[in-house]
């Protein structure tokens, strides 16, 4: 007797393989990771947030995604963030798309109107790189912004935080992160957590949270 089998799972690619961290056998980082993670669910014409815009890698990557049909909106509290995201979005032409604020994200629901909902959204905890590492993101704060996305959030939607704490504060910071996200219910949401759990120098930990 001949036995059939049926296999749904999406084809891999090099693209959505997890091993492309440059060579095909790694795993990858938290924050190619965290890419990964927005490319299986952003489409053209969806509306994307990114929290802490910092050099604008995330904002880049949202913005080319959503297309020249969506949105993005990014948050950072400081003038050097915003202008760095805007100059890298400009020369990609992706400024269009593109909304960034120079304000905290515990303000995102004072700044966005009340029917924008989100298909995404990313959070780099931290400082910003080669800047002034006491400006960095801090535990209420981050909270009040993941609250507000989680409720924007559509189904099938992901909000990713990558959480950088080996800076002073930074512990602190996690802790309240992943009690956050630990404490989401089941019913409502899929939390996961991925950490690389043999690595000095306290590498990223990426929590991402979707709406089912
Ligand atoms: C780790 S960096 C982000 C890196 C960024 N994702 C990138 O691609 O370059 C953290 C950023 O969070 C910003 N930040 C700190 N507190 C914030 C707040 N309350 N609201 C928004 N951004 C904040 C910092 O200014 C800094 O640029």
């Amino acid at each position: 007797m001949q036995l059939m089998m049926s296999w749904s799972a999406e084809i891999p690619t090099k693209e959505n393989l997890p091993c492309a961290n440059g060579s095909e056998k790694m795993l990858l980082t938290a924050m190619r990771y965290s890419h990964l993670l927005l490319k299986e669910v952003l489409q053209p014409g969806d509306s994307a947030l990114d929290g802490t815009m910092g050099n604008g890698n995330d904002t880049a990557l949202l913005a080319e995604l959503v297309g020249a049909s969506g949105h993005v909106y990014g948050f950072d509290l400081q003038a050097l963030a915003v202008e760095n995201t805007k100059k890298r979005l400009a020369e990609k032409e992706l400024l269009p798309q593109s909304q960034l604020y120079l304000k905290g994200h515990e303000t995102i629901d004072q700044t966005l109107a009340e029917n924008v909902q989100l298909t995404a959204a990313i959070f780099n905890l931290g400082y910003l790189p080669k800047s002034d590492k006491n400006i960095i993101t801090l535990p209420e704060t981050t909270k009040i912004a993941l609250t507000s996305c989680l409720r924007r959030l559509k189904s099938k939607g992901r909000l990713i935080i990558v959480a950088y704490y080996g800076h002073p504060g930074g512990p602190e910071e996690l802790a309240t992160v992943e009690n956050f996200c630990e404490n989401l219910p089941q019913e409502q949401f899929n939390v996961l957590k991925y950490q690389f759990i043999n690595q000095k120098n306290s590498p990223p930990i990426l929590f991402c949270v979707e709406k089912k």
